[in-house]
């Protein structure tokens, strides 16, 4: 997950619910941290992932996980458990 905006560095707390989702990986979204196709023209695109259940995640902003578009707490945060 090298080419993902690292303007954060840190975990996103979010609580989705059961669809698709679109991480974005450029920065330019104005929908951060989702893509609203902003990325046009540029060689780096969404990440695309699915969730079959409402549940909080952890969206990576450091670009260092192993588990994207997650944290995997590479970053350095502890997540809770
Ligand atoms: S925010 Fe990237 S590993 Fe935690």
């Amino acid at each position: 997950m090298n080419d993902m905006n690292t303007d954060a560095g840190m975990p996103i707390a979010i609580t989705l619910e059961p669809g698709i989702y679109f991480r974005c990986r450029c920065g330019k979204s104005s929908t951060l941290p989702f893509c609203d196709g902003g990325h046009s023209g540029d060689d780096v695109l969404p990440l695309r992932f699915e969730l079959t259940e409402r549940q909080k995640v952890y969206l990576c902003s450091c670009g260092k996980t192993g588990k994207a578009p997650f944290c995997d707490g590479q970053c350095g945060v502890a997540l809770p458990k």
